[in-house]
């Protein structure tokens, strides 16, 4: 066998066996501060020395030339820990083939020796050397143009607005709301004024409760699948859902959202959400579909019975709960 060709084996399958083989010891953690990764590194350097040396093989300074550099980028790349960044790990290497070029063209006969496997590829004397590289390189030049060009972005990230900005106005059941100026009709009293709070409707809240109850009826035929019989957002059908069905016990959600706007969520659902709080596949029915407007009102009004929180209004800046 030819001696470069057995040099050139031993180291590949030395390197395969010391890396994957006996590495990983050293690996994540040392077994001991004598018995380290650089004691590892030197081992395995003397024994690339010791096969050539003892099998007389005398590489040529071509193959040399690639053991160094390899060994040093084997250093930077595996060893040397902390790993280096990426900017430091390209200087050091671009060190490293200044050092290696300057050990082969220590003195004009290694340079001449060094030379001659490239010269003799490219006039054509290793012919089969010559043909793998004429046309392996340029697809080898090619794919990596192509792979560092190629965008690899991640797809961008979007955000979602859990609490879109309501449209001005919403058409439920064939009336037009003005969102801004529509509020709860079974919280106004009877002077029109809008109240956040009761009782004001009657003295003995009767006529209220009686709105809060047929409001729970609604709640519980139709919404506790999904907001939780506590509405906590944890009813049974809850954990499929992503997003989950609102918490209204949470101040994030009810508590700091005007009665008006609720009206227009459950009214229009989740297919009613605007492109701000896409892409999110709410489950959330648009209940237009399915309720009267005023079961809509008794539902909103039974929600801040229950969780205790009021509605926001126009002129306060925070509800209290
Ligand atoms: C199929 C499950 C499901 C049912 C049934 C359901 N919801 Fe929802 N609901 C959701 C999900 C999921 C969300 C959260 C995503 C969103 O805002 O669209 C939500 C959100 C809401 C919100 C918005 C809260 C906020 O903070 O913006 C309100 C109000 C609401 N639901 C009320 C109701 C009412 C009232 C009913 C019954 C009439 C009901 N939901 C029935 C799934 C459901």
């Amino acid at each position: 066998m030819n001696k470069p060709l057995l040099s050139f084996i031993l180291a590949v399958a030395g390197w395969a066996v010391f890396h994957y083989g006996v590495f990983p010891v050293f690996t994540p953690e040392e077994p001991g501060w004598i018995l380290n990764r650089y004691v590892y590194y030197l081992v395995f350097t003397a024994y690339l020395i010791a096969v050539n040396v003892a099998m007389k093989l005398q590489p040529p300074m071509a193959l040399r030339g690639l053991y160094v550099f390899m060994m040093g980028y084997y250093f930077y790349d595996s060893i040397l820990y902390p790993h280096v960044p990426w900017t430091l790990f390209i200087t050091y290497m671009m060190l490293w083939a200044i050092g290696t070029f300057l050990y082969v063209s220590q003195d004009p006969v290694t340079f001449r020796e060094f030379r001659a496997p490239i010269v003799k590829t490219i006039v054509g004397e290793y012919k089969m050397a010559r043909i793998v590289v004429f046309t392996v390189l340029p697809f080898l030049v090619g794919w990596a143009t192509y792979n560092s060009l190629y965008p690899k972005f991640a797809e961008p990230v979007e955000l979602r607005t859990v609490h879109p900005a309501p449209p001005a106005t919403t058409k439920v059941h064939g009336k037009t709301y003005a969102l801004e100026e529509v509020s709860n009709p079974f919280r106004v009293d009877e002077q029109d004024n809008y109240k956040d709070s009761f009782p004001f409707l009657d003295a003995d809240k009767s006529e209220y409760m009686k709105y809060v109850t047929e409001g729970g009826t609604v709640f519980f035929e139709n919404c506790h699948y999904c907001h939780g019989d506590q509405l906590n957002g944890l009813g049974m059908f809850s954990h499929v859902f992503n997003p989950t069905p609102a918490n209204f016990i949470d101040p994030g959600t009810i508590a700091m959202l005007q009665e008006s706007f609720l009206f227009w969520r459950v009214a229009k659902g989740g297919p009613g959400l605007p492109n701000e709080s896409t892409p999110w596949s709410s489950a959330m029915p648009p209940w237009e579909e399915h309720l009267t407007t005023d079961e809509i009102w008794k539902v909103i009004l039974f929600e801040y019975w229950y969780t205790g929180w009021h509605p926001r209004t126009f002129d306060e800046e925070s509800s209290v709960g």
